[in-house]
């Protein structure tokens, strides 16, 4: 038994021959079986085959990816978009593109494999800070920076398996003192999650710090409902069909796609913070259900990373028609989604149900629950109850922002029934 899934990857698999209720992996928003991204992806494949069989700047740019990048630039409300291979490259991009525009790297110290990856190839001293630390950051930046040299902070949005959200503002707030301070932001399990828009960590503290001022007037209405009625085809073998999800109000309200703030500058602004500059890498390959990594923002940046970053320069990009899909991806769930408000929902579900098992859990929207090590439980047991019960949770000893003993992992989509979370609930309550 290899324990692989027999069909597409979403709400419920098959496993072994069995129908399980799949709460792993980061498909938040189910999106990887959608019939538009099947066939926006299927069209670009008749059309251009695979691939462009080298890097972008060598003979290698097309216009899906031009596409892609346009359709991030309106989703992110930001001037530009870089797309690449992977959201692995992310945090490497950024370092290598701003390179000399940072004296010193602090990272907090349960970040990603691929922060600590890009940090150790930037050139300049690292050091860690104890993890959501801001007194220990604030301390760090103090005790290490000489007069007149510029900090970078580097931290995961959310953090892979804590599902945690990094405190921006206050790491924004501890900056201001350094003029020309950076923070780059890995928002892998935030983008198109959080914030009204789904643009990640940035919106989430901006929607926040205005949460008590009037909300600005919402652009353009588009139909939830020619997303969700598109007639469900089988071809990935999906176990959810997407005509079950119709119900609620049946609307997406864009944004605007007109030149606005990015998320980033905006939420500099809702706190009053000035000169420091924050940046965001995204990926497509978790929430919006494709492949491949995002940096949105000025078209300053943009052209800084595209031109000096050898990891986006020297790479071939993602297949075509995984791009056209993406791009899809984003057209669909761009703006105030009622598909991200559904995955709210479940997600205050679960945590709410999870928590009266004697969990601690804090109510945020971030769709990934960890239950951490209590006294007396054996936390593998209750992963392999709960597979032998059709219930897929992943068992984290090793993954980056794991806490200590361990934790089962439970990611939450847009596209579980209230049924599912209530039966994952039920069903660990009998194992604790
Ligand atoms: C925090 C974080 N950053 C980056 C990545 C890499 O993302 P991708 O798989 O989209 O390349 C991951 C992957 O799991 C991640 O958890």
């Amino acid at each position: 038994m290899t324990n692989a899934i027999e069909t597409s990857v979403g709400a419920l698999v098959i496993i072994n021959g069995r129908e399980c209720d799949y709460f792993a992996g980061c498909g938040y928003l189910g999106l990887q079986n959608h019939p538009e991204l099947l066939a926006a992806a299927a069209d670009a494949l008749q059309r251009y085959g695979l691939g462009t069989a080298t890097s972008r700047g060598g003979y290698g740019e097309h216009p899906v990816y031009i596409a892609l990048e346009e359709m991030a630039a309106r989703y992110f409300g930001a001037e530009a978009a870089l797309y690449y291979v992977t959201a692995y490259l992310g945090n490497t991009i950024l370092l290598q593109g701003l390179r000399g525009e940072y004296d010193r790297i602090f990272m907090d110290d349960a970040s990603h494999f691929s922060v600590r990856d890009s940090v150790q190839i930037a050139g300049v001293p690292v050091t860690s800070f104890r993890h959501l630390d801001l007194d220990d950051l604030a301390a760090q930046l103090r005790g290490q920076l000489r007069p007149g040299e510029r900090p970078l902070v580097i931290s995961d949005g959310v953090f892979p398996i804590s599902g945690e959200i990094a405190p921006a503002p206050d790491y924004l707030r501890a900056l201001a003192a350094y003029p020309g301070a950076i923070l780059c932001l890995d928002d892998a399990h935030a983008t198109g999650v959080l914030g009204d828009n789904g643009q990640g960590t940035a919106e989430y503290w901006k929607n926040r710090a205005e949460e008590a001022a009037p909300r600005r007037p919402q652009g353009i209405v588009t139909g939830l409902a020619e997303m969700m009625s598109a007639p469900f085809q089988g071809g990935a073998a999906s176990l959810v069909s997407w005509t079950s999800l119709a119900g609620g109000p049946d609307l997406v309200v864009g944004a605007s796609a007109a030149a606005r703030p990015s998320e980033e500058q905006a939420v500099l602004s809702a706190l009053g913070v000035t000169g420091v500059r924050l940046y965001s890498a995204h990926t497509l390959s978790k929430a919006l259900g494709c492949h491949g990594g995002i940096i949105a923002g000025d078209a300053e940046l943009i052209g800084k990373l595209r031109a000096n970053a050898p990891a986006y320069v020297a790479h071939s990009p993602s297949p075509l028609p995984v791009a056209a899909a993406a791009a899809k991806a984003l057209d669909l769930t761009r703006g105030v989604s009622t598909l991200r408000n559904r995955l709210w929902a479940n997600v205050a579900r679960a945590r709410a149900g999870l928590r009266g098992l004697g969990w601690p859990l804090v109510d945020t929207p971030a769709p990934i629950i960890c239950l951490g090590a209590l006294p007396g439980l054996d936390l593998a047991r209750i992963q392999v109850e709960l597979f032998a019960r059709d219930i897929c949770v992943a068992h984290v000893t090793r993954y980056s922002s794991t806490p200590p003993g361990g934790a089962l992992r439970i990611a939450i989509f847009a596209t579980h029934t209230e049924a599912q979370i209530d039966r994952l609930i039920a069903e660990i309550a009998t194992l604790v």
